[in-house]
């Protein structure tokens, strides 16, 4: 009885899978276009707004032409222009420097050391105006630590992070390379401040300008060799550095990872000490922050990863 059942079932099954084959079939082979569909005769859908545009689309080039004859820009650019060739005079800059600008706003700055005679010029700006100037976020510069003789910002005090600003400035200027910045005129007191966001470099000199019709202080800091040790001072410093730390991805990734564990485990070893009175050695905690760190990036990465014994060489071992 049960076997007949099976049996009937099976038929009905394989006659609604030939049922559903035939209609898609039908629907496949006979089916009308909508009328929606587009004819292949007509002229091609428009693929973005500017295909639709019938009106003559204003190119760069044009654009610039326009901004560039103003006699705004021109004053502007002159004003820099001052200011590069006192800088040039103070031999702090010369036709090889590799130069930054942060903040760079239309990119009058960049056309200025054009002007004067220097070749390579990098120009940033959170919102890029080709071909002076291109994106990117002053507090996160993508560009490897030393790469610049000459870091310069005629807006320190429009950042929106001041230390990160200055910090990323001095990230990317060689050691021996110069940081300029401009700021709104101000007396010593100001001054100081600002100052104190340099962690790594030396003052040298500073001057009242007149930069785009308005007086601003510039300040003129020497890059000295970096004093990492000192430099780090707190957590959010540590892992700072670490996010910057060589240029492998992979290695620097896994050093954040060490760096994140080491705290907790200091943190931990911390409460431990105060509200249990446990004693944990200096040797005892760094055996076992190699040991935690080890397990949490082990279960975190989903490729393998090196054994215990030669994690214990090197963390990066198999990177
Ligand atoms: C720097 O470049 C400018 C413009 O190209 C040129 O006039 C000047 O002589 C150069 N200066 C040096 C020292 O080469
Ligand atoms: C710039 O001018 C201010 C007054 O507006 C003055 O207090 C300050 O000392 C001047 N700075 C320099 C470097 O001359
Ligand atoms: C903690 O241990 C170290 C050595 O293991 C010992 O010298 C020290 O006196 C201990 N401290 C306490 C508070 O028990």
């Amino acid at each position: 009885m049960e076997k007949h059942i099976q049996t009937f079932l099976n038929k009905i099954s394989y006659l609604a899978i030939t049922i559903a084959t035939f209609t898609l079939l039908l629907v496949f082979l006979f089916q009308t276009p909508p009328e929606t569909c587009i004819n292949p005769n007509h002229k091609p859908h428009p693929r973005s707004s500017c295909d639709a545009a019938h009106r003559p689309i204003t190119t760069i080039e044009k654009k610039n032409h326009r901004l560039w004859s103003t006699h705004t820009w021109r004053k502007s650019v002159d004003s820099f222009s001052a200011i590069f060739n006192d800088l040039r005079t103070l031999k702090h800059i010369s036709n090889h420097t590799h130069a930054l600008i942060v903040s760079a706003g239309g990119g009058q700055a960049v056309m200025s050391l054009k002007e004067i005679g220097l070749h390579e010029i990098t120009g940033v700006e959170v919102v890029d105006s080709p071909p002076l100037v291109s994106r990117a976020d002053p507090h996160n510069l993508p560009f490897f630590d030393g790469v610049f003789n000459l870091g310069f910002s005629a807006h320190l005090d429009l950042a929106l992070f001041p230390s990160r600003y200055v910090r990323e400035l001095e990230r990317t200027v060689v050691v021996g390379g110069v940081i300029v910045v401009c700021m709104e005129e101000c007396g010593n007191g100001e001054m100081n401040e600002a100052l104190k966001l340099f962690r790594n470099s030396k003052f040298s000199q500073a001057k009242n300008v007149t930069l785009m019709g308005s007086k601003m202080t510039m300040i003129i800091m020497k890059r000295i060799k970096s004093r990492e040790h000192e430099s780090i001072q707190t957590i959010s410093d540590l892992i700072y550095f670490a996010s910057k730390w060589g240029r492998n991805k992979r290695k620097r990734k896994r050093f954040v990872a060490i760096c994140y564990d080491m705290i907790w485990n200091l943190w931990r070893f911390r409460n431990k000490r105060l509200f249990h009175c446990e004693n944990i050695s200096v040797h005892n905690g760094l055996e076992r922050i190699k040991a935690m760190t080890f397990f949490w990036v082990k279960h975190r990465s989903n490729k393998g990863m090196c054994s215990w014994e030669e994690w214990l060489i090197s963390p990066f071992y198999d990177l």
